[in-house]
Protein backbone atom coordinates (compact mmCIF):
# COMPACT_ATOMS: atom_id res chain seq x y z
CA UNK A 1 0.00 0.00 0.00
CA UNK A 2 1.16 3.38 -0.62
CA UNK A 3 1.35 6.50 1.73
CA UNK A 4 -2.45 7.86 2.04
CA UNK A 5 -2.69 11.76 3.80
CA UNK A 6 -4.23 11.20 6.89
CA UNK A 7 -8.04 11.46 7.09
CA UNK A 8 -8.95 10.94 10.59
CA UNK A 9 -12.79 10.99 9.60
CA UNK A 10 -11.93 8.07 6.94
CA UNK A 11 -10.04 6.67 9.32
CA UNK A 12 -12.56 6.16 12.08
CA UNK A 13 -14.60 3.94 9.49
CA UNK A 14 -12.14 1.39 9.24
CA UNK A 15 -12.59 0.87 12.72
CA UNK A 16 -16.02 -0.85 13.13
CA UNK A 17 -15.86 -0.53 17.17
CA UNK A 18 -15.69 3.16 16.98
CA UNK A 19 -19.19 3.45 15.43
CA UNK A 20 -20.72 1.22 18.05
CA UNK A 21 -22.48 2.32 21.42
CA UNK A 22 -21.91 1.44 25.09
CA UNK A 23 -24.22 2.49 27.66
CA UNK A 24 -26.39 3.83 25.27
CA UNK A 25 -23.88 6.32 24.49
CA UNK A 26 -21.40 6.64 21.39
CA UNK A 27 -18.53 4.86 22.50
CA UNK A 28 -15.92 7.50 23.17
CA UNK A 29 -12.54 5.31 23.26
CA UNK A 30 -9.80 7.16 25.21
CA UNK A 31 -8.04 3.79 26.95
CA UNK A 32 -5.36 3.69 23.64
CA UNK A 33 -2.78 3.20 26.13
CA UNK A 34 -4.09 0.29 27.57
CA UNK A 35 -4.84 -1.26 23.61
CA UNK A 36 -5.50 0.16 20.76
CA UNK A 37 -9.02 -1.53 18.73
CA UNK A 38 -8.72 -2.95 15.40
CA UNK A 39 -9.23 -1.78 11.74
CA UNK A 40 -11.15 -3.84 10.09
CA UNK A 41 -8.26 -5.17 8.38
CA UNK A 42 -6.75 -6.90 11.00
CA UNK A 43 -9.87 -8.89 11.66
CA UNK A 44 -10.49 -9.68 7.94
CA UNK A 45 -6.67 -10.98 8.30
CA UNK A 46 -7.38 -13.17 11.03
CA UNK A 47 -10.55 -14.31 10.01
CA UNK A 48 -8.69 -14.98 6.43
CA UNK A 49 -6.21 -16.83 7.89
CA UNK A 50 -8.26 -19.67 10.08
CA UNK A 51 -10.50 -19.88 6.91
CA UNK A 52 -8.01 -20.41 4.24
CA UNK A 53 -4.79 -20.94 5.28
CA UNK A 54 -4.90 -22.33 8.79
CA UNK A 55 -1.42 -25.00 9.78
CA UNK A 56 1.29 -25.53 11.90
CA UNK A 57 4.50 -23.26 10.89
CA UNK A 58 8.04 -24.82 9.74
CA UNK A 59 6.70 -28.61 9.70
CA UNK A 60 4.60 -29.85 7.53
CA UNK A 61 5.53 -30.46 3.66
CA UNK A 62 2.04 -29.50 2.70
CA UNK A 63 0.71 -26.93 1.04
CA UNK A 64 -1.02 -25.04 4.23
CA UNK A 65 1.61 -25.57 6.22
CA UNK A 66 3.93 -23.86 3.59
CA UNK A 67 1.29 -21.00 3.15
CA UNK A 68 1.08 -20.30 6.83
CA UNK A 69 5.25 -20.40 7.41
CA UNK A 70 5.10 -18.24 4.22
CA UNK A 71 3.09 -15.69 5.80
CA UNK A 72 4.46 -16.23 9.49
CA UNK A 73 8.17 -15.56 7.50
CA UNK A 74 6.90 -12.72 5.37
CA UNK A 75 5.35 -11.11 8.75
CA UNK A 76 8.85 -11.08 10.12
CA UNK A 77 10.13 -9.02 7.59
CA UNK A 78 7.21 -6.60 7.81
CA UNK A 79 8.15 -5.88 11.24
CA UNK A 80 11.71 -5.46 10.59
CA UNK A 81 11.36 -2.99 8.17
CA UNK A 82 8.44 -1.29 10.16
CA UNK A 83 11.00 -0.59 12.95
CA UNK A 84 13.74 0.56 10.21
CA UNK A 85 15.54 -3.06 10.91
CA UNK A 86 17.79 -4.34 8.34
CA UNK A 87 17.83 -7.95 9.49
CA UNK A 88 14.68 -10.02 9.89
CA UNK A 89 16.85 -12.25 11.82
CA UNK A 90 16.86 -9.85 14.79
CA UNK A 91 13.05 -9.54 15.03
CA UNK A 92 12.08 -12.07 17.29
CA UNK A 93 8.46 -13.05 18.14
CA UNK A 94 6.74 -12.86 21.69
CA UNK A 95 3.64 -12.28 23.75
CA UNK A 96 4.57 -8.91 24.31
CA UNK A 97 6.87 -6.63 25.33
CA UNK A 98 6.54 -8.00 28.81
CA UNK A 99 7.62 -11.11 27.77
CA UNK A 100 10.51 -9.21 25.49
CA UNK A 101 11.86 -7.29 28.59
CA UNK A 102 11.63 -10.96 30.49
CA UNK A 103 13.53 -12.57 27.60
CA UNK A 104 16.79 -10.34 27.56
CA UNK A 105 16.42 -9.81 31.50
CA UNK A 106 17.20 -13.91 31.54
CA UNK A 107 19.70 -13.85 29.47
CA UNK A 108 21.23 -11.29 30.93
CA UNK A 109 21.05 -13.16 34.14
CA UNK A 110 22.33 -16.11 33.03
CA UNK A 111 25.28 -14.56 30.66
CA UNK A 112 26.50 -11.13 31.79
CA UNK A 113 25.25 -10.13 35.45
CA UNK A 114 27.40 -10.59 38.14
CA UNK A 115 27.62 -9.10 41.70
CA UNK A 116 28.17 -5.37 42.07
CA UNK A 117 26.99 -4.87 38.38
CA UNK A 118 24.32 -2.20 37.85
CA UNK A 119 21.29 -1.98 35.31
CA UNK A 120 19.94 1.42 35.13
CA UNK A 121 15.88 1.95 35.02
CA UNK A 122 13.98 5.49 35.09
CA UNK A 123 11.54 5.91 37.82
CA UNK A 124 8.97 6.43 34.95
CA UNK A 125 8.78 2.58 34.02
CA UNK A 126 6.13 0.28 33.71
CA UNK A 127 6.29 -2.69 36.16
CA UNK A 128 7.31 -4.55 32.89
CA UNK A 129 10.22 -2.81 32.56
CA UNK A 130 11.22 -2.92 36.62
CA UNK A 131 10.05 -6.26 37.86
CA UNK A 132 12.43 -8.44 35.76
CA UNK A 133 15.66 -6.41 36.46
CA UNK A 134 14.44 -6.51 39.90
CA UNK A 135 14.52 -10.41 39.82
CA UNK A 136 17.60 -10.29 37.89
CA UNK A 137 19.18 -8.29 40.46
CA UNK A 138 18.29 -10.49 42.93
CA UNK A 139 20.05 -13.41 41.29
CA UNK A 140 23.03 -11.95 40.45
CA UNK A 141 23.71 -9.56 43.13
CA UNK A 142 23.73 -7.19 40.58
CA UNK A 143 22.40 -3.18 41.88
CA UNK A 144 19.02 -1.43 40.14
CA UNK A 145 19.67 2.50 39.53
CA UNK A 146 16.34 4.56 38.82
CA UNK A 147 17.38 7.86 37.09
CA UNK A 148 14.91 10.47 38.98
CA UNK A 149 11.94 12.45 37.69
CA UNK A 150 10.85 15.80 38.75
CA UNK A 151 7.90 17.38 39.33
CA UNK A 152 6.69 17.61 35.33
CA UNK A 153 7.66 14.13 34.82
CA UNK A 154 11.26 14.70 33.22
CA UNK A 155 13.92 12.85 33.22
CA UNK A 156 17.13 14.21 35.47
CA UNK A 157 19.70 13.55 32.71
CA UNK A 158 22.46 14.72 34.67
CA UNK A 159 21.46 11.95 37.40
CA UNK A 160 21.19 9.62 34.35
CA UNK A 161 24.78 10.29 33.38
CA UNK A 162 26.01 10.46 36.65
CA UNK A 163 24.71 7.01 36.88
CA UNK A 164 26.76 5.72 34.40
CA UNK A 165 29.86 3.82 34.66
CA UNK A 166 31.68 0.68 33.88
CA UNK A 167 29.47 -0.70 36.13
CA UNK A 168 26.20 -0.17 33.93
CA UNK A 169 25.60 -3.36 32.26
CA UNK A 170 22.18 -2.09 30.98
CA UNK A 171 20.31 0.84 30.25
CA UNK A 172 16.77 0.20 30.00
CA UNK A 173 14.01 2.88 29.47
CA UNK A 174 10.60 3.57 28.07
CA UNK A 175 10.40 5.27 24.68
CA UNK A 176 7.20 7.42 26.06
CA UNK A 177 5.43 6.65 29.89
CA UNK A 178 2.35 5.02 29.83
CA UNK A 179 1.23 6.91 32.78
CA UNK A 180 2.10 10.32 32.44
CA UNK A 181 3.27 10.56 28.21
CA UNK A 182 6.61 12.01 28.87
CA UNK A 183 8.82 11.52 25.55
CA UNK A 184 12.23 10.82 26.56
CA UNK A 185 15.08 11.92 25.09
CA UNK A 186 16.32 8.45 23.57
CA UNK A 187 18.81 9.40 21.02
CA UNK A 188 20.54 11.58 23.56
CA UNK A 189 20.44 8.18 26.56
CA UNK A 190 21.68 6.18 23.93
CA UNK A 191 24.58 8.18 22.89
CA UNK A 192 25.58 8.47 26.48
CA UNK A 193 25.40 4.71 27.27
CA UNK A 194 26.96 3.88 24.36
CA UNK A 195 29.93 6.35 24.61
CA UNK A 196 30.95 4.16 28.18
CA UNK A 197 30.02 0.80 26.14
CA UNK A 198 26.66 0.42 27.54
CA UNK A 199 23.95 -1.30 25.57
CA UNK A 200 20.24 -0.14 25.84
CA UNK A 201 16.73 -1.76 25.81
CA UNK A 202 14.19 0.71 24.75
CA UNK A 203 10.60 -0.16 25.73
CA UNK A 204 8.44 0.94 22.80
CA UNK A 205 5.00 -0.27 23.55
CA UNK A 206 3.76 3.47 23.80
CA UNK A 207 5.74 4.92 20.93
CA UNK A 208 4.87 2.73 18.09
CA UNK A 209 1.74 3.15 18.40
CA UNK A 210 2.23 7.14 17.50
CA UNK A 211 5.40 7.77 16.05
CA UNK A 212 7.49 5.77 13.51
CA UNK A 213 10.33 4.05 14.86
CA UNK A 214 13.69 3.69 13.35
CA UNK A 215 15.92 1.44 15.36
CA UNK A 216 19.06 1.68 12.97
CA UNK A 217 18.98 5.42 13.57
CA UNK A 218 18.77 5.28 16.88
CA UNK A 219 21.18 2.34 16.99
CA UNK A 220 19.55 0.77 20.21
CA UNK A 221 20.62 -2.68 21.02
CA UNK A 222 16.76 -3.90 21.75
CA UNK A 223 13.79 -2.64 21.16
CA UNK A 224 10.61 -4.35 22.69
CA UNK A 225 6.98 -3.49 21.65
CA UNK A 226 3.43 -5.16 21.58
CA UNK A 227 1.15 -5.99 19.08
CA UNK A 228 -2.61 -4.96 20.48
CA UNK A 229 -1.05 -1.38 21.16
CA UNK A 230 -0.27 -0.85 17.25
CA UNK A 231 -3.79 -2.24 16.76
CA UNK A 232 -2.85 -5.77 15.96
CA UNK A 233 -3.98 -8.95 18.24
CA UNK A 234 -2.91 -9.23 21.91
CA UNK A 235 -1.14 -12.29 22.86
CA UNK A 236 1.70 -11.19 19.92
CA UNK A 237 4.65 -8.63 20.58
CA UNK A 238 8.24 -8.39 19.46
CA UNK A 239 12.03 -8.14 20.65
CA UNK A 240 14.49 -7.18 18.06
CA UNK A 241 18.22 -6.82 19.45
CA UNK A 242 21.04 -6.52 17.53
CA UNK A 243 22.53 -9.64 16.13
CA UNK A 244 25.62 -10.15 18.37
CA UNK A 245 23.46 -9.44 20.99
CA UNK A 246 20.70 -11.89 20.04
CA UNK A 247 23.19 -14.45 19.86
CA UNK A 248 24.95 -14.05 22.88
CA UNK A 249 22.18 -14.59 24.70
CA UNK A 250 20.68 -18.27 25.26
CA UNK A 251 17.27 -19.68 24.88
CA UNK A 252 14.63 -18.56 26.85
CA UNK A 253 11.99 -21.08 26.45
CA UNK A 254 12.89 -24.87 24.49
CA UNK A 255 11.05 -27.07 23.16
CA UNK A 256 10.28 -27.76 19.65
CA UNK A 257 10.80 -25.81 16.83
CA UNK A 258 13.68 -24.30 18.48
CA UNK A 259 16.39 -26.51 18.21
CA UNK A 260 18.69 -28.10 15.40
CA UNK A 261 19.28 -31.17 16.74
CA UNK A 262 18.07 -33.04 19.57
CA UNK A 263 19.67 -36.33 21.27
CA UNK A 264 19.94 -37.23 24.45
CA UNK A 265 24.15 -36.96 24.55
CA UNK A 266 23.16 -32.94 24.10
CA UNK A 267 21.04 -30.57 22.23
CA UNK A 268 22.18 -28.07 19.75
CA UNK A 269 19.78 -24.99 18.82
CA UNK A 270 18.49 -23.05 15.77
CA UNK A 271 20.29 -19.60 15.12
CA UNK A 272 18.27 -16.54 15.64
CA UNK A 273 15.50 -15.96 15.86
CA UNK A 274 14.50 -19.47 16.04
CA UNK A 275 16.14 -20.49 19.54
CA UNK A 276 14.31 -18.02 21.02
CA UNK A 277 10.79 -19.29 19.87
CA UNK A 278 9.79 -22.58 21.20
CA UNK A 279 6.48 -24.20 20.26
CA UNK A 280 3.85 -23.57 17.96
CA UNK A 281 3.43 -19.53 18.13
CA UNK A 282 0.76 -17.37 17.90
CA UNK A 283 0.58 -17.87 14.04
CA UNK A 284 -2.52 -15.78 14.09
CA UNK A 285 -1.29 -13.10 16.00
CA UNK A 286 1.66 -12.66 13.99
CA UNK A 287 -0.46 -12.25 11.06
CA UNK A 288 -2.77 -9.66 12.31
CA UNK A 289 0.42 -7.84 13.70
CA UNK A 290 1.57 -7.68 10.05
CA UNK A 291 -2.03 -6.67 8.85
CA UNK A 292 -1.91 -3.88 11.57
CA UNK A 293 1.49 -2.66 10.09
CA UNK A 294 -0.14 -2.80 6.79
CA UNK A 295 -2.38 -0.12 8.20
CA UNK A 296 -0.28 1.78 9.91
CA UNK A 297 2.30 1.82 6.79
CA UNK A 298 -0.52 3.14 4.40
CA UNK A 299 -1.03 6.05 6.49
CA UNK A 300 0.54 9.20 6.70
CA UNK A 301 1.62 8.73 9.79
CA UNK A 302 3.53 12.36 10.65
CA UNK A 303 -0.02 13.70 9.79
CA UNK A 304 -1.43 10.69 12.52
CA UNK A 305 0.58 12.17 14.82
CA UNK A 306 0.46 15.89 14.20
CA UNK A 307 -2.97 15.33 14.68
CA UNK A 308 -2.59 13.74 18.16
CA UNK A 309 -0.94 16.70 19.20
CA UNK A 310 -3.67 18.40 18.30
CA UNK A 311 -6.00 16.88 20.41
CA UNK A 312 -4.02 16.59 23.19
CA UNK A 313 -3.51 20.41 23.47
CA UNK A 314 -7.34 21.08 23.01
CA UNK A 315 -7.51 18.34 25.76
CA UNK A 316 -5.31 19.51 28.05
CA UNK A 317 -6.51 23.36 27.52
CA UNK A 318 -9.86 22.66 28.65
CA UNK A 319 -9.54 20.07 31.53
CA UNK A 320 -7.40 22.17 32.78
CA UNK A 321 -10.02 25.45 32.63
CA UNK A 322 -11.78 22.84 35.15
CA UNK A 323 -11.96 23.72 39.23
CA UNK A 324 -9.69 21.03 41.13
CA UNK A 325 -8.30 19.95 37.96
CA UNK A 326 -4.59 18.20 38.67
CA UNK A 327 -2.61 16.76 36.10
CA UNK A 328 0.04 14.36 36.34
CA UNK A 329 2.52 14.48 33.81
CA UNK A 330 3.31 18.28 32.50
CA UNK A 331 6.46 17.46 30.41
CA UNK A 332 6.85 19.82 27.07
CA UNK A 333 7.48 16.61 24.95
CA UNK A 334 4.22 14.56 25.50
CA UNK A 335 2.31 11.86 23.57
CA UNK A 336 -1.77 11.98 23.61
CA UNK A 337 -1.96 10.31 27.05
CA UNK A 338 -3.43 12.84 29.99
CA UNK A 339 -3.65 11.68 33.91
CA UNK A 340 -5.46 13.89 35.97
CA UNK A 341 -7.34 14.18 39.31
CA UNK A 342 -10.13 16.00 40.55
CA UNK A 343 -9.96 17.39 44.00
CA UNK A 344 -10.48 14.38 46.42
CA UNK A 345 -12.80 11.99 43.77
CA UNK A 346 -11.29 8.70 43.64
CA UNK A 347 -9.78 7.92 39.93
CA UNK A 348 -11.78 4.58 40.19
CA UNK A 349 -15.35 7.25 40.63
CA UNK A 350 -14.25 9.05 37.68
CA UNK A 351 -13.89 6.60 35.57
CA UNK A 352 -17.00 5.06 36.10
CA UNK A 353 -18.69 7.92 36.35
CA UNK A 354 -16.89 9.16 32.93
CA UNK A 355 -18.39 5.32 31.65
CA UNK A 356 -21.60 5.99 32.28
CA UNK A 357 -21.34 8.52 29.40
CA UNK A 358 -19.45 5.98 27.23
CA UNK A 359 -16.26 7.76 27.83
CA UNK A 360 -13.57 4.94 28.24
CA UNK A 361 -10.65 5.96 30.12
CA UNK A 362 -8.14 4.11 32.56
CA UNK A 363 -8.54 5.06 36.56
CA UNK A 364 -5.49 3.11 38.48
CA UNK A 365 -1.91 2.92 38.76
CA UNK A 366 -1.01 2.29 35.24
CA UNK A 367 1.18 -0.89 36.30
CA UNK A 368 3.45 2.49 37.49
CA UNK A 369 3.14 2.64 41.34
CA UNK A 370 6.99 3.74 42.13
CA UNK A 371 5.98 6.64 39.45
CA UNK A 372 2.47 7.44 41.35
CA UNK A 373 4.20 7.60 44.45
CA UNK A 374 6.94 9.81 43.59
CA UNK A 375 4.06 12.39 43.01
CA UNK A 376 2.14 11.57 46.00
CA UNK A 377 -1.25 9.92 44.69
CA UNK A 378 -2.13 6.35 44.70
CA UNK A 379 -4.04 6.22 41.34
CA UNK A 380 -4.92 8.73 38.26
CA UNK A 381 -7.45 8.58 35.75
CA UNK A 382 -5.90 8.47 32.28
CA UNK A 383 -7.33 9.62 29.01
CA UNK A 384 -5.48 8.38 26.13
CA UNK A 385 -6.14 9.51 22.57
CA UNK A 386 -4.84 7.77 19.50
CA UNK A 387 -5.27 8.97 15.74
CA UNK A 388 -8.88 7.83 15.27
CA UNK A 389 -9.76 9.82 17.97
CA UNK A 390 -11.21 13.62 17.24
CA UNK A 391 -12.32 16.57 18.91
CA UNK A 392 -15.66 15.18 19.61
CA UNK A 393 -14.03 12.57 21.86
CA UNK A 394 -12.47 15.83 23.64
CA UNK A 395 -15.78 17.71 23.79
CA UNK A 396 -17.33 14.55 24.95
CA UNK A 397 -14.45 13.68 27.48
CA UNK A 398 -14.58 17.46 28.76
CA UNK A 399 -18.24 17.60 29.47
CA UNK A 400 -18.18 14.09 31.17
CA UNK A 401 -15.89 15.35 33.71
CA UNK A 402 -17.54 18.72 34.12
CA UNK A 403 -20.97 17.26 34.55
CA UNK A 404 -18.99 14.81 37.06
CA UNK A 405 -17.40 17.77 38.99
CA UNK A 406 -21.00 19.59 39.52
CA UNK A 407 -22.09 15.97 40.98
CA UNK A 408 -19.30 16.04 43.10
CA UNK A 409 -19.84 19.70 43.95
N1 LIG B 1 0.46 -0.92 29.87
C1 LIG B 1 -0.91 -0.72 29.57
C2 LIG B 1 -1.43 0.59 30.12
O1 LIG B 1 -0.69 1.49 30.32
C3 LIG B 1 -1.75 -1.86 29.93
O2 LIG B 1 -2.61 0.71 30.34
Amino acid sequence: MSPQLFDFAQVRADFPILATEVRGKPLTYLDNAATGQKPQLVIDAIERYYATENSNIHRGVHYLSECATDAYEAARTKVASFIGASDADEVVFTRGTTESINLVAHGFVETILKEGDEIVISHMEHHANIVPWQIASQKTGAVLKVVPVDERGVLDMAAFEQMLSDKTKLVAITHISNALGTINPIERIIRKAHALNVPVLIDGAQSTPHMPVDVSALDCDFFVFSGHKIFGPTGIGVLWGKREWLERLPPYQSGGDMIEKVDFEGTTYKGIPGKFEAGTPHIEGVIGMAAAIDYLQSMDRVGALAHESALLTDATEKLSAIEGMRLIGTAPEKASVISFLINDIHPHDIGTFLDADGVAVRAGHHCTQPLLKRFGVPATARASFAFYNNFEDVDRLVTAVQKMQRFFG
